[in-house]
């Protein structure tokens, strides 16, 4: 049963998912927060009411944030973080859900993520067995980890409930030296449909999942000039949020990003892959290297 909306600006079906009980007793957790568009739709989901719970891997820098949200105006919420570094293989994912499990959490943003491209071709020397698994762990494990570990809390208010996975266009186009980013992002849409068909049959449950198809967008680790297809974090958050509230499966948030992907159906799979490796090619460039 959904209880009737008082926030009028979030999306009807989100307000539905989100207001039983009131939203004031409600948190969330956003990973990855401590910067981009995590920090941002942080921000927006806190102006909308929520209690929030942060993750970082940098105290002093979530720290920040936490003082950064709880400033800004409007009913004050409860701001908590987590630190915990998403490349190490020593995260004690049961232990951070413990200490948040007397909560009302009915929604957990998987957003951490770290891009991109690699200098070589993944046979290389350059490149350790270590390196190329913490590329892995940020973007594929610890968002299936700490999923699985925050999946019982969310059960516990018997209430709608939704996790989301932020991923990127780049999973479904070919790209040169994005062999550890691309594929772990690939993972993420399959992995919110294959548990949202766990959750549908047999014993079925409130609890759904959603997949952010996401474009560029500009950021800490993306710093470009913001334009039409490449919004601020702060604009892009605000789309975010609207989908959040679409009860779909897979979205991308940002309609000009729908728009931009629309119009690459038309363009050749080849001339498709050469852009993208003379993009790679200049990133590469202007940092001084030389891809081989
Ligand atoms: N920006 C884009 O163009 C774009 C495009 C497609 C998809 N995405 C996806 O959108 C999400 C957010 O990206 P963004 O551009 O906003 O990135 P960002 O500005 O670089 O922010 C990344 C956030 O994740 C944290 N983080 C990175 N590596 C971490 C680690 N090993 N352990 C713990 N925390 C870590 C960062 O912490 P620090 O503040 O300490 O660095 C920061 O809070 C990612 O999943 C990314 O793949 C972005």
């Amino acid at each position: 049963m959904y209880c009737s909306s008082t926030t009028s600006n979030i999306p009807e079906r989100y307000t539905g998912l989100v207001l039983c009980p009131p939203i004031s007793q409600l948190h969330l957790v956003i990973t990855g927060a401590s910067d981009g568009i995590g920090k941002e739709t942080a921000k927006e989901l806190y102006r909308k009411g929520f209690n929030i719970i942060i993750h970082g891997r940098n105290e002093v820098k979530i720290r920040k944030v936490v003082d950064e949200i709880a400033a800004l105006p409007g009913p004050s919420r409860d701001v908590k973080y987590f630190i915990a570094p998403a490349d190490s293989a020593d995260v004690d994912f049961e232990k951070i859900a413990k200490q948040f499990e007397h909560l009302n959490i009915t929604l957990l943003v998987n957003n951490v993520g770290r891009g991109g491209v690699i200098p070589d071709r993944i046979d290389s020397k350059n490149h350790t067995d270590a390196d190329l698994l913490d590329d892995i762990r940020v973007n594929m494990l610890f968002p299936f980890y700490l999923t699985r570990y925050f999946l019982p809390i969310l059960r516990k208010h018997n209430g709608p409930a939704l996790v989301a996975f932020v991923g990127s266009i780049s999973a479904n186009i070919s790209v040169p030296r994005l062999t550890t980013y691309a594929p772990s992002k690939a993972f993420l849409a399959q992995l919110t449909r294959c548990l949202n068909a766990d959750e549908r049959w047999w014993t079925p449950t409130k609890i759904s999942f959603i997949h952010l198809h996401v474009g560029a967008v500009s950021s800490a680790s993306y710093k470009e000039q913001p334009s039409l297809f490449l919004p601020s974090s702060e604009r892009f958050s605000k789309w975010v949020i609207r989908a959040l509230g679409s009860g779909k499966e897979n979205i991308m948030p940002y309609p000009p990003h729908l728009v931009q992907s629309l119009g690459l159906k038309f363009v050749p799979s080849g001339m498709l892959e050469a852009f993208a490796a003379e993009t790679v090619k200049r990133q590469y460039a202007s940092n001084g290297k030389k891809t081989e």
